[in-house]
């Protein structure tokens, strides 16, 4: 079994990050979201791995390497345009091999163990009419955003939709697949949808069309779909509710430290409150400052005289004297900073290298 992991796609909903950094590569509780994914497909005993890079490829390929930090042996596929999932599928036919792989979007969190749904696939591989494609679902409160599908009273997926006006079911695709290299003919069979791509739904609707099986199953975990501030910060809080306290940097006496919380080598915290879950980054400063719940402060970043809560700030930032700093993305080497406004709550989604004097 291989692996194929979605990196190109252009982020546009997360601009101004965007604009300098690929999405999948923006920290979640200090941690590029894309780490995660490849994390879980090592987990599950896969390690050749492939991994589809666009416009944002050399940051991509600079953070990933040849994969064998985690163990992995990574094949780089560059899409020249972003042309859809399936289009993915169809450039990676070399790569590929005529292996069964499993597809894992870049941008896509997901709280459960990758490893039991290989197995699932696997096992059901050896069964009589054995799925050519085993997708993942997820009730969703709004399905005309995501690819759904329609099951029958048996479970079995009947019919898929790409964000649908009338959604047939609230069960979204979630962007993790497994498939038999069946889905390389499926992907040479169907068209562009309205939106000029090549969709992975149609891909499978049409392995579903020719009477093949598609198996599904129901994830019982969270799963994010990250490409928004809300969901990033969402997904942010949800992984720092599960770290464990590791305090490898200095403290000061004058300093607290509530609950769960990371501070990482060569990070300083002086005169401040630290209350947890918080990670915080090598080589961070923080002075006389309140870092709040679902913080997660990058290396090397610098806050003095502030609060900050909820909040995701990239390395090399500061925040200089801000009252309240919530629900906020701040991109890298970014200085916020109060001149001589009067104190106030900000909430910011700020690009990198940007300067903000709050006056
Ligand atoms: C893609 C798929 C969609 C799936 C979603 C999961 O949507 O096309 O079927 O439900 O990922 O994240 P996109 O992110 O391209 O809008």
């Amino acid at each position: 079994m291989k692996g194929l992991i979605l990196a190109g796609g252009a982020g546009t909903r997360l601009r101004p990050i965007t604009h300098t950094s690929a999405k999948q590569l923006v920290p979640v509780a200090n941690k590029p979201i894309l780490f995660y994914g490849l994390e879980a497909m090592v987990h599950a005993g896969i390690v050749e791995i492939g991994v589809i890079v666009g416009d944002t490829r050399a940051e991509v390929m600079a953070a990933l390497g040849d994969g064998s930090t985690w163990g992995a042996k990574i094949t780089f596929i560059p899409q020249d345009a972003p042309l859809g999932l399936a289009h993915c599928v169809l450039i990676a036919e070399e790569f590929l091999g005529g292996d069964d792989f499993v597809m894992y979007l870049g941008d896509n969190l997901l709280e459960q163990d990758l490893g039991a749904f290989v197995r699932s696939f696997e096992t059901a591989r050896h069964e009589f009419n054995p799925p050519m494609a085993q997708i993942l679902l997820k009730k969703v409160p709004d399905p005309h955003r995501f690819g759904i599908a329609e099951l029958d009273a048996d479970g079995n997926v009947v019919n898929l939709v790409e964000k649908p006006e009338n959604p047939p079911s609230d069960l979204a695709l979630v962007g993790v697949y497994l498939f038999d290299p069946m889905i390389i003919t499926a992907v040479k069979s169907i068209q562009p949808s309205p939106r000029g791509e090549l969709e992975i739904t149609d891909a499978i609707q049409w392995l579903v069309d020719q009477g093949m099986r598609v198996s599904q199953e129901e994830l019982s975990g969270w799963w994010i779909d990250t490409g928004k501030l809300t969901p990033l910060l969402e997904a942010n809080r949800l992984l720092l509710e599960k770290i464990e306290t590791r305090l490898d940097g200095v403290i000061d006496e004058f300093s607290t430290i509530d609950g769960r919380v990371i501070v990482e080598a060569g990070a300083t915290v002086v005169r401040s409150t630290i209350r947890g879950p918080v990670a915080i980054g090598a080589g961070a400063i923080i002075v006389d400052s309140f870092i709040g719940p679902f913080s997660a402060i990058g290396a090397l970043c610098e806050v003095r005289n502030s609060e900050v809560e909820h909040s995701v700030i990239m390395e090399a930032s500061k925040i200089i004297e801000i009252a309240r700093l919530e629900d906020s993305l701040i991109g890298k080497d970014v200085v916020v900073n109060r001149t001589q406004a009067k104190p106030r709550a900000l909430r910011l989604m700020v690009g990198d290298h940007c300067q903000i004097d709050v006056e």
